[in-house]
C-alpha cells in the first residue's frame, strides 16, 4: 500500500495522505538550530542540544501519537481544520506533504479554501520560519480566522518533563506589537543569556500564551477552547505552561491570497547586555532576526538559500546508472541521510528522545565516512571534537554531549571498539582531503587540554589500547560491548532496570571478540600508511606485525569451521558457532573480516559467504543472527532479552548489512553484492504499510525472518546504516574511492548496470567517470584512460587545483 511518492525532479517525496502508518518526518536546519517536523505538523525545535536547549515541548509516547507541534489552526465560518490534518482531524479535501531537503511544504484544502505551510530553518539563522499561504478559491468572500501554536519548552528537556514542582512557576513573557512578537524568557532573569521569540509580520487580533486558558484544562490539543470559540483571551502565562499563539482575522473575496510569515526564533545576549531596563531584556538579537521576515520576498530568498546549498553539497556525487531508484538513493536521499546523521548523531529523532544519548563516539566516527565528502571541514572539526573525548589510555568516552562536547560520566568507557573507529575516521578523512596535517593537531585527552597531544599520538594510543588488551586466544578483549552494544559478556546483570551497557565490570580479562579482531587487521595497512607518511617506519613495522598476528588469530581460534565465530565468553565459550544450540552464526564477523581480508587467499572468505547467504539472508535482507535467542542468556546480556526477530536478537540490522556487500565485492561478486543493496535501499521498499516509517531513508532495524511481522521496520533516520551505505554503493559497488593520492576506480557492478556516469567532486577538482561494465555480475579487469590517455594501475593522481577531469574505464 502507497502514502506517497518519489518526485526526483524537485528532490522531493511527496505524502498524498496525512494517516502514514507512523509518523514521518523530515529535519530543519543544518547548522545550530534544528527542527523535528512531522508530516501532520508535530514536532519540535531546539537550539544545538536536544536535552539542554529545547524551545518547544514534545511528549514521546504520547496519545493519539505525534501530538504536540508546531500548529495552525482555521476557522472558517465555525469549520475548524488544521492544513497539517493533525490534531483537530477534521476530513481534508485535499492534502499533499512535499518533504524537501530541509524543509517540509503542506497544502491542503478544505470548502474552497486553500492553504499551503512551508517551512524551513534558513541558513545563517537560529529560527524556523514558516510561511502560511490561504487563497480563497470559493466564489463568495470568506472571513477566516487563524490561529498559530506552540508549546515552550523550559530548555533542559529532562527537566521539563520530570520537575514540575518548581516549572510550573517559572514561565514568563514579554510582548511587542501587541502581542505579534512574544518573548518566551523563562529563566532569563537568573542564569540563562537566552530566549525564544515567536512572531509573526502583520497586526494581529489577539494572542495567547498560557495553554490552559487557550486550550482549556481538559481538552486536548484538537478542541482548543480559544479556537472553537473564535475568541482569543490574550492571556498572559505567569508560570504553568507556555505557549505561543497569534490569531489573525482577516476576509478573503475570491480568488485572494493572504501570506503570513511566522519566525519560531533563538536569541541570545552577552552577559553584561541582557537588560536594557531593570527586568527588560534586551531584544536587539530578536529584532534583527525578525527583520530578515518581513516579506514574501524575504522568505523567498531563503528557500532559494537553502536550495543552493543543497544543489551544492548534493552536486559533489552524482551518478547517471540507467536505474532511477539507485539514482535517486545515491543523488538524493542517502547523502541527505547521512547530513541528518552529522547533524544528530543519535541524540533526537521520533525514536530518540534527545535527552538520552548525545553524539556517539563510535557513531560519529562511523558517520564521517558518510559525510565527509560533502563538509570535510566540518568533519575535521568533529574529528577533534570526538578524539578530545578520548582517555589518555587510548580507550573512549562512548558518548558526549553536543552543547559541552564533554564525555559523558554516566555510560563511561570500555567500549572496546570505539578507539579504532577514531582511526578509520580519519583515514577517511585524509584520503577525502589529503589534509595530514590534522595529524599534528594538538587535542585534549579527556577534554582536559593539559593532557593535549597530536591527533597522530591518540591514534597510536587507539591502536595500542587493543594491543595491550587481548585475551587468552589473542583476540581483542570486549569490554563492555562492541559494535553490537547488546552483546554484554561481562554483564551479568540479574536486576531489571540494569542498564546492560553499564553493569559489571568495563572489561573482564576473558571474553574476547572476532568482530574486534577484524577491525584491527582491517584498518592496520591504511593507519600504517600513514605512519610511514609520518616517518613512523618502527610503528608502522609494529602495526603490521600486528595485522599478521591478528590474522593468523582469527584463523586458528576464530573459524568456526564454515564461518568466522563471534566472541568467546567471560566462560571461553564460542559465541556464534556450530555448536551453539541458539545464535549460531552472526553477520558481524563475516562482514568485518571478509572486509579486512581475511581469509580470502585460503578459502575462508568465500565460505563465510556462503552462509551468511545460506542462514541469514531473506528477502528484506541479512539478519544479525540465526537462530534468535529464545530465553534470556545471563552471560550474554542485552541480546538475549529482545523477542526473536527484534533488533540485534536477530532483525536486519541495517547498518551490517552494507559490511557483507563489501565483502561481496572482496569477492568480485557484483550481482551479490547489489542485490543485498536493493533489498533494504529505501527506494526499492514496495509496501510502504508494511515498511511503516519512512520509506525515504533508512531505518536502524527492519523485523527479521523469525520476527512476527518481517519487513516492519523501526528507528528511521539516526543510524549508522546511512554512512556505510552510502560508502558501499559509492566505493565498493560504483568503485569510486578516495585514496591517499588519488582517485581509486575500481568498481564491482551487477550485470544489471553495463555503463554509469559518475561525477564526483575531490579536493575541489571535478571528475567525470564514465564505466563501460563488459564484465557481468562479476568483477572483471579493468582498463582505464584519463583524459585519453592510457593510465597505468587504478589511482587516478589527484589534481591540483580546480577544473574537470574526464576518466573512462572498460571492465572486460
Ligand atoms: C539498543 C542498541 C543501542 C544501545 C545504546 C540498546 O538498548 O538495543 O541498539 O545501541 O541500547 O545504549
Ligand atoms: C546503535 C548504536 O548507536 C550503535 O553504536 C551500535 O553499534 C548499534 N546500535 C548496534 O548495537
Amino acid at each position: 500500500m502507497q502514502y506517497g511518492y518519489f518526485d526526483d525532479q524537485r528532490r522531493e517525496f511527496v505524502i498524498t495522505r496525512p494517516d502514514t502508518p507512523y509518523p514521518w518526518i523530515n529535519y530543519l536546519g543544518s547548522e545550530d538550530f534544528f527542527s523535528l517536523v512531522s508530516c501532520t505538523s508535530g514536532g519540535y525545535s531546539f537550539y544545538k542540544d536536544a536535552r539542554l536547549l529545547r524551545l518547544t515541548r514534545y511528549r514521546y509516547n504520547n496519545v493519539p501519537t505525534d501530538a504536540g507541534g508546531h500548529y495552525f489552526y482555521i476557522n472558517d465560518g465555525g469549520c475548524v481544520w488544521n492544513p497539517g490534518w493533525q490534531p483537530v482531524k477534521t476530513p481534508l479535501d485535499r492534502y499533499e506533504c512535499r518533504v524537501g531537503m530541509g524543509y517540509m511544504s503542506i497544502s491542503s484544502e478544505k470548502n474552497g479554501l486553500k492553504a499551503r505551510q512551508t517551512v524551513l530553518v534558513p541558513r545563517g539563522k537560529t529560527a524556523e520560519v514558516t510561511r502560511l499561504e490561504l487563497e480563497n478559491a470559493s466564489d463568495a468572500p470568506k472571513q477566516v480566522s487563524v490561529y498559530s501554536f506552540v508549546e515552550f519548552c523550559l530548555w533542559d528537556a529532562q527537566d521539563d518533563s520530570t520537575n514540575f514542582q518548581r516549572n510550573y512557576a517559572l514561565a514568563e513573557f514579554e510582548f511587542e506589537n501587541g502581542g505579534a512578537v512574544q518573548y518566551h524568557k523563562s529563566e532569563y532573569r537568573e542564569r540563562r543569556n537566552h530566549y525564544a521569540v515567536y512572531a509573526v509580520n502583520t497586526d494581529i487580533d489577539g494572542f495567547d500564551t498560557d495553554r490552559e486558558t487557550f486550550v482549556g484544562l481538559y481538552n486536548g490539543f484538537d478542541r482548543p477552547n480559544a479556537v472553537f470559540e473564535d475568541q482569543p483571551r490574550c492571556s498572559q502565562a505567569h508560570g504553568w505552561a507556555p505557549i505561543g499563539s497569534h490569531c489573525i482575522r482577516r476576509t478573503l473575496q475570491p480568488g485572494e491570497r493572504v501570506s503570513f510569515i511566522f519566525v519560531l526564533g533563538y536569541c541570545e545576549n552577552p552577559e553584561d547586555k541582557k537588560f536594557i531596563a531593570p527586568g527588560v531584556i534586551n531584544k536587539e538579537p530578536a529584532h534583527q532576526l525578525l527583520s530578515s521576515f518581513q516579506t514574501d520576498a524575504q522568505f523567498e530568498a531563503a528557500m532559494n538559500e537553502l536550495k543552493t546549498y543543497w544543489d551544492g553539497l548534493l552536486g559533489r556525487f552524482t551518478v547517471q546508472s540507467g536505474n532511477d531508484k539507485l539514482d535517486r538513493q545515491v543523488n538524493i536521499w542517502n547523502q541527505y541521510q547521512c547530513m541528518v546523521t552529522f547533524n544528530m548523531s543519535r541524540s533526537a529523532s521520533y525514536f530518540e528522545s534527545g535527552i538520552g544519548r548525545g553524539m556517539g563516539f563510535r557513531d560519529c566516527s562511523q558517520d564521517l565516512l558518510g559525510f565527509v565528502h560533502l563538509i570535510p571541514e566540518r568533519a575535521r572539526q568533529r574529528i577533534l571534537d570526538i578524539a578530545s573525548t578520548q582517555f589518555p589510555d587510548g580507550s573512549a568516552y562512548h558518548q558526549y554531549q553536543p552543547l559541552t562536547k564533554r564525555g559523558n560520566m554516566a555510560v563511561g568507557s570500555g567500549f572496546n571498539d570505539d578507539p579504532l573507529w577514531l582511526i578509520y575516521g580519519v583515514n577517511a578523512y585524509i584520503k577525502e582531503t589529503g589534509d595530514f596535517g590534522i595529524l599534528d593537531e594538538m587535542v585534549d585527552f579527556d577534554n582536559d587540554p593539559s593532557l593535549a597531544q597530536p591527533l597522530l599520538e591518540h591514534l597510536r594510543r587507539s591502536f595500542r589500547y587493543i594491543a595491550e588488551h587481548k585475551g587468552p586466544h589473542g583476540l581483542p578483549l570486549i569490554g563492555r560491548a562492541d559494535w553490537n552494544d547488546c552483546l554484554n559478556l561481562n554483564c551479568f546483570s540479574e536486576h531489571p532496570g540494569e542498564s546492560f551497557q553499564t553493569t559489571g565490570p568495563s572489561e573482564g580479562p576473558v571474553a574476547e571478540s572476532v568482530f574486534i579482531a577484524g577491525m584491527y587487521v582491517g584498518v592496520a595497512d591504511d593507519y600504517a600508511d600513514l605512519l610511514e607518511r609520518k616517518g613512523d617506519k618502527a610503528e608502522a613495522d609494529f602495526v603490521r606485525a600486528e595485522k599478521k598476528a591478528m590474522t593468523g588469530a582469527v584463523e586458528q581460534f576464530g573459524w568456526d569451521g564454515e564461518w568466522f565465530l563471534r566472541a568467546y565468553d567471560a566462560y571461553s565459550h564460542k559465541v556464534g558457532s556450530c555448536e551453539n544450540e541458539e545464535g549460531k552464526i552472526y553477520i558481524e564477523p563475516q562482514g568485518m573480516c571478509v572486509m579486512a581480508g581475511i581469509g580470502l587467499d585460503n578459502g575462508m572468505a568465500q565460505k563465510a559467504m556462503n552462509a551468511t547467504e545460506k542462514y541469514l539472508l531473506f528477502q528484506y535482507g541479512v539478519v544479525l543472527l540465526w537462530p534468535a535467542y529464545s530465553k534470556y542468556h545471563l552471560e550474554l546480556g542485552e541480546i538475549s532479552s529482545y523477542p526473536q526477530g527484534f533488533k540485534e536478537n536477530g532483525s536486519v540490522f541495517c547498518h551490517n548489512n552494507p559490511w557483507i556487500m563489501i565483502a561481496q565485492t572482496k569477492l568480485g561478486h557484483g550481482d551479490k553484492a547489489f542485490d543485498l543493496y536493493t533489498r533494504i535501499a529505501p527506494a526499492w521498499v514496495e509496501d510502504q504499510k508494511l515498511h511503516r516509517v519512512e520509506p525515504y531513508v533508512y531505518a536502524q532495524t527492519v523485523n527479521g525472518k523469525e520476527a512476527p511481522l518481517p519487513g516492519e521496520a523501526r528507528n528511521s533516520w539516526l543510524t549508522g546504516t546511512a554512512a556505510w551505505n552510502f560508502t558501499a554503493i559509492s566505493q565498493d559497488i560504483l568503485g569510486i574511492k578516495p585514496a591517499l593520492d588519488g582517485l581509486q576506480i575500481d568498481p564491482c557492478l551487477p550485470a544489471s548496470l553495463p555503463e554509469i556516469r559518475v561525477h564526483r567532486t575531490f579536493r575541489d577538482h571535478d571528475y567525470n567517470i564514465l564505466i563501460h561494465n563488459n564484465a557481468g555480475g562479476e568483477k572483471g579487469k579493468i582498463r582505464l584512460e584519463v583524459n585519453g590517455k592510457a593510465l597505468e594501475g587504478q589511482i587516478v593522481p589527484a589534481a591540483s587545483g580546480k577544473g574537470e577531469t574526464m576518466v573512462e574505464a572498460w571492465i572486460d
